[in-house]
């Protein structure tokens, strides 16, 4: 290589690293693997060493990553917070041990951890007290996150115990498992909106969020990995690691001490297999040096620690080809774009699918037809295309071009201004947006009336219903037509009909499918107006007097409203004896799941607070009381529920349940 090459090289290298980190830190939306940029930044720290001369301190190799965005306070650390150098193999491992024995030359200890794949974070506290919450930022000072953090359950505001340094930080991983991940992406889906790649880009995309309230729905965990301070109870990073176990923290249990790199082997052999059965990602192992006296003796590079490091496991990725995109329209006639692929194994499924996002991610991709593209499980969930392979480029090929017309009615279509999606505005005409919507209204925290996808679009089809208010002049003769319905259910499905006509205004509200009104907006503006008429006339600086509304939400709903059509579709509703205004009870109403049912509630709870399970049973109908007696339905026991509680249950024959039973109920 000559130094002109290794410099264009290098220039290049450059600009890439760090389009990507702007991807991954400040938008929360990498595009490729962190094992591909890995690989950039290792040619890239490469051809520095090997051409000094070209070292520059704004290069991507001198910093560690940035994720600071303005909008928070920041703040200096007290001490750096590095990140880990990374392998890949055991031949790297094993380097990574000599040099540690080298350096030490006598008997030590390694600690084994899971690498915890969320958003790292550094919490202060004060004689006891939780005083700071600041995110990684550049590793020299981050963001101010205090107000977020407070709202994640798992972190002990007041530390309990004894024995904790008057000062001293605590490191970890906020992270959102599997199944908060889903129900948040869901919730996305049902109101149109860009589901989250993986559940990291979930969690550093939230503690970034600028109402900690909204933070506080999400359901974060954390867990603590690193202890920072002068005045430590031990000299053992795993004994440390246990006291603060005894202080309240969230310390993992998947966390071993070894004797030898063999032990390390093992311990990485185990968790890539059984990673697949933990409720939330990791992306690998992290090695420690247990002896606080030795980490001290190993020091630190510019960058990372000398006696730590990270194994990372293999994304689970395949190559295989790309047949077509589909372009499919939503409820809301935003068009998303679906590769259709080669059928290919991956990560014990067989993948033929895979979301292509939106149009920005074609063009970012340079993605053609015929392509031999890479495809992962992000998060281990949703397979994504990451990659081509432009080795096996066809040489004729030509980029891919998002269409310019709905594929199903045809209509030009649009794209406004700051959204990533197409749309196709034709939205009382094209298909699978009426059925969308007829779907969107019938479900269950909607309408609630008894009929799924299948039934929605045959009744579409066969013209009985090609708007929602159809429901309410739909007979039980014109169901006895279709070959689905019997006697029986084609009653079953009118009744239900009926029924949805006491359904709580809120959830009329969220029904009606206006953009951006998922439904804690609906019941927040149910509660402010009252009635769809006043709602109706309000403008959007009356509609962002309410709680949580914003000028995006309000614009949405003057929209909706300004539309002729949907004025009359709110007169036909009204006809039909749907609910238009909210009773003052019903506010908070979710379901009757509860109803008739009592419930005395005692001891801890994990998932929810005490007084959040009192609002809970009574937003599903039912009564939490506060003495036991005969009538009561149930005890709802958690953890270090006193003894006489359970007995008086016991002698009464109450059934007594756990935490768990009783979201099963709920759900
Ligand atoms: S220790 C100086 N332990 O990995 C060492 N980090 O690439 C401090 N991470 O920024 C880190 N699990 O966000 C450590 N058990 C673990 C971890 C862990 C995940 C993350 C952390 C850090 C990054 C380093």
């Amino acid at each position: 290589m000559t130094t002109q090459e290794a410099l264009d090289r290098i220039n290049y290298l450059r600009t890439t690293i760090e389009t990507h980190n702007y991807q991954y830190y400040t938008l929360s939306a990498p595009i490729i693997s962190d094992f591909d940029f890995d690989i950039l930044m290792k040619e890239l720290e490469k051809l520095e060493a090997e051409f000094p001369q070209y070292a520059d301190a704004n290069s991507p190799t001198q910093r560690v990553g940035n994720d600071i965005n303005m909008k928070f306070t920041q703040r200096e650390h007290k001490y750096p917070m590095l990140s880990l150098g990374n392998t890949y193999n055991e031949g790297e491992l094993l380097d990574f041990d000599n040099r540690v024995k080298k350096a030490l030359d006598q008997q030590f200890e390694y600690v084994c951890e899971l690498k915890y794949d969320g958003t790292s974070i550094s919490l202060t506290y004060q004689n006891g007290q939780l005083t700071h919450a600041v995110t990684r930022g550049d590793g020299s000072k981050g963001d101010d996150v205090t107000a977020n953090v407070k709202t994640i359950r798992s972190i002990p505001l007041t530390l309990h115990g004894k024995g904790f340094p008057a000062f001293f930080e605590i490191r970890g991983e906020i992270f959102m498992p599997h199944s908060v991940f889903q129900k948040l992406n869901n919730e996305k889906i049902s109101l149109g909106e860009q589901p989250f790649a993986n559940p990291r880009n979930a969690a550093s995309g939230t503690l970034k969020m600028q109402n900690s309230s909204l933070v506080a729905k999400r359901h974060f965990d954390c867990f603590l990995y690193y202890i920072v301070g002068d005045n430590l109870p031990t000299e053992s990073h795993f004994q440390n690691l246990e006291m603060a176990r005894t202080w309240g923290f969230k310390i993992p249990a998947y966390i071993k001490r070894c004797n030898s790199i063999n032990d390390v082997f093992q311990f990485v052999k185990y968790w890539d297999i059984e990673r697949k059965n933990l409720p939330f990602d990791i992306d690998g192992i992290v090695v420690k040096v247990d002896s606080m006296i030795h980490q001290r003796n190993l020091g630190f590079t510019s960058k990372t620690p000398r006696w730590a490091i990270s194994y990372k496991f293999q994304a689970e990725r395949a190559e295989t080809k790309l047949l077509s995109v589909d372009f499919q329209v939503g409820r809301t006639g935003a068009v998303t774009p679906v590769a259709n692929l080669e059928p290919v194994q991956l990560a014990g499924t067989t993948v033929k699918r895979a979301s292509l996002h939106n149009a920005d991610q074609i063009i970012l991709l340079d993605l053609r037809l015929k392509d031999t593209v890479f495809v992962e499980k992000a998060g281990e969930i949703i397979p994504q295309i990451i990659g081509v392979n432009t080795a096996n480029r066809l040489a004729n090929s030509v980029p891919l071009k998002f269409i310019e017309n709905c594929p199903e009615c045809n209509t030009p279509l649009v794209r406004s201004e700051g959204e990533v999606a197409y749309y196709c505005p034709n939205y009382n005409g094209c298909a699978p947006q009426i059925t969308g919507k007829i779907e969107h209204f019938i479900g269950r925290a909607a309408m609630n009336i008894n009929a799924g996808e299948a039934t929605a679009e045959l009744l579409y089809r066969n013209g009985f219903v090609t708007h929602i208010t159809d429901l309410y002049s739909l007979t039980k003769e014109q169901l006895l037509t279709l070959d689905r319905f019997a006697e029986k259910s084609a009653e079953n499905l009118i009744n239900s009909i009926n029924d949805s006509k006491k359904v709580p205004f809120h959830r009329v509200l969220f029904a009606l499918g206006i953009r951006y009104v998922g439904e804690t907006v609906a019941k927040k503006l149910a509660a402010h107006f009252k009635n769809i008429d006043s709602l109706i006339n309000a403008t959007t600086t009356k509609l962002v007097e309410a709680e949580e509304i914003g000028e995006r939400i309000a614009q949405s709903i003057v929209t909706f409203f300004a539309d002729e059509r949907n004025q009359s579709m709110i007169e036909e509703l009204r006809v039909a004896g749907v609910q238009l205004s909210a009773n003052d009870n019903d506010a908070n109403k979710i379901s009757d799941k509860l109803a008739g049912i009592s419930i005395i509630i005692s001891g801890n709870f994990e998932r929810y607070s005490r007084e959040e399970i009192k609002q809970l049973i009574e937003m599903h109908g039912g009564k939490s009381i506060s003495s036991i007696s005969p009538k009561t339905n149930y005890l709802l026991a958690g953890d270090k529920i006193g003894p006489s509680k359970l007995e008086k249950a016991r002698k009464l024959n109450i059934p007594v349940i756990n935490e768990n039973d009783f979201i099963k109920m709920i759900e």
